[in-house]
């Protein structure tokens, strides 16, 4: 087994800077690197001020605090790292390819391609290669190919490689968390001294019974097979919760007798909006993607179900939010409380709030929009790239919302208060405060079941929560 002293990790996003930061933390005796083609990524992580780190994650910043400049680096300078690691990490970002076979649902692996070009032409002697980025099954073969495509790096040196799986199952807003207390840590792969190598870097950390081992194939597999059936959860108690709203139950209640049944657990049942994040959708899509391929098309329709469903959601909420303002938004103003896919991170990637804010800007109404942590350019930059909204309406994005850092601001003034992202302040609005200033009659939209439904009839609003029926 090769003792490691050196990690080069070519990513520094969501899932590459807090991984990093865990394992250096953990392992004081290993260097590591995590590089990046951004230079403003970089930037942002070497900056002083820890506040202001390009990802906001709980407990990060202390981490940061503690292992930056001692065992881990952020750079870009990537060919260097390369050369003088012996473990590299692909966590790049793998999107939904846009043009040619496949578009809409594999995967572009056009970065990881890079990657391992990269690594190729560089590495020196023996690497391990791991794939951490969500890739669709059989990905480790490709970029073992193109590893192996030479026998001498660009320089004449020899290099060979051993490529392993090693999945991410961080979520985010408990990133740090799940890194430092994993259920599993899943290693795939065909070379035993490299998963012994990675093994060991783990058991700084994890207990052994905790790391599972197992072929390339079936970790990657796996991955998507999680995320596949998280998100099933999503869709079947979102779907539950229209029948709530039209016999009469109660959403809450009937997840809480449903998950006391131990075989079915009671996590992941909260209904809401429709699930959001990088993960979800893009690994259905590829589990989708790969039955057609191998000719299994009832199952990829069974799949495909579970992302209908949740732009179904999605769309319900906006019809539902213009019936109960009369069928008319022109001229309407809107607070929408929430922009990130779901509360404690800053990532709008796939946030249900894109679609809705979409349909409602279309309608006519002007968004007042606020999140405790996505910054006004973000959300430009989201709803300027949205598909649902009219090409007219995307040219001039600013003239259809607002940003607002201050809650009560954007509830001011406004027909209606949405809310999309379950972040904690949410909770605790003083609503006496608020329906002094909003426009009447005023709607609020619950939309992630957080609000307390007796003290807000204490005031003159008119209420909807997801799943209750009236
Ligand atoms: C997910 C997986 O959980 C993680 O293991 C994987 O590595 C990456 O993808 P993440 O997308 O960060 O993580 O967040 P997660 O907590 O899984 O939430 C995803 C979406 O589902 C969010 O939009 C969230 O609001 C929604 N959700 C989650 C619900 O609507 N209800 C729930 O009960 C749980
Ligand atoms: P994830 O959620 O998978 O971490 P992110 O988009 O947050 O995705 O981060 C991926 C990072 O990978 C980005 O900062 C991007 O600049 C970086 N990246 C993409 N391709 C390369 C490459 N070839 N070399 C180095 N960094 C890359």
């Amino acid at each position: 087994m090769a003792v490691i002293k050196k990690i080069c990790c070519i990513g520094a996003g969501f899932v590459g800077g807090p991984t990093m930061a865990v394992v250096a933390d953990r392992c004081p005796n290993i260097i590591i690197e995590v590089v990046d083609i951004n230079e403003d990524r970089i930037k942002a992580w070497n900056q002083e001020d820890l506040s202001r780190l390009p990802i906001f994650e709980p407990g990060l910043s202390e981490i940061i605090n503690r292992v930056r400049g001692k065992n881990l680096y952020f750079s870009n300078e990537i060919e260097k790292s390369i050369k003088t690691s012996d473990m590299i990490f692909i966590s790049v970002n793998t999107p939904i390819k846009k043009n040619g076979i496949g578009a809409g649902e594999t995967s572009d692996l056009r970065f990881v391609e890079l990657c391992a070009r990269q690594i190729s032409e560089m590495a020196i002697g023996h690497t391990i290669v791991v794939e951490k980025s969500t890739l669709p099954v059989k990905t480790a073969q490709t970029i073992k190919s193109i590893l192996d495509s030479a026998v001498k790096n660009k320089t004449g040196e020899e290099r060979s490689f051993s490529v392993l799986s090693n999945p991410e199952f961080l979520a985010e807003g408990t990133a740090i968390e799940n890194l430092e207390f994993p259920d599993r840590v899943l290693i795939g792969g065909d070379d035993a001294v490299a998963i012994e190598s990675l093994k060991e870097v783990y058991l700084n950390w994890i207990p052994k019974e905790k790391i599972i081992c197992t072929n390339l194939w079936s970790s990657e597999l796996s991955k998507l097979t999680a995320n596949a059936f998280l998100a099933q959860r999503i869709s079947s108690i979102n779907s539950i919760s229209a029948i709530c709203e039209s016999t009469g139950a109660e959403i809450k209640e009937v997840a809480h007798a449903v998950g006391k049944d131990s075989r079915i657990g009671e996590k992941f049942l909260r209904a809401g909006p429709g699930f959001g994040g990088s993960c979800f959708k893009k690994d259905i899509l590829n589990l989708v993607y790969l039955c057609k391929y191998y000719g299994l098309y009832e199952i990829a329709e069974y799949w495909n179900n579970i992302v209908k469903i949740n732009s179904w959601q999605k769309k319900r909420i906006y019809e539902l939010v213009v019936n109960k303002l009369y069928g008319n938004l022109s001229d309407k103003k809107i607070a929408i409380l929430g922009f990130s896919f779901k509360a404690n991170t800053n990532d709008t990637r796939e946030s249900p709030a894109i679609d809705i804010c979409s349909y409602l800007i279309n309608e006519g109404a002007y968004l007042k929009i606020h999140d405790y942590k996505v910054s006004e350019s973000l959300i430009k930059d989201t709803l300027s790239k949205s598909f649902i909204v009219s090409p007219n309406k995307r040219e001039k994005i600013e003239n259809c919302f607002s940003f607002k850092n201050d809650v009560y601001e954007a509830i001011k003034s406004s027909d209606a208060i949405l809310i999309l992202t379950e972040w904690d302040k949410y909770k605790s609005l003083d609503w006496d405060k608020i329906s002094k200033i909003t426009r009447k009659p005023t709607w609020v939209f619950d939309t992630r079941v957080i609000l307390d439904i007796k003290t807000l009839k204490k005031f003159d609003f008119n209420l909807w929560q997801l799943g209750f029926g009236e």
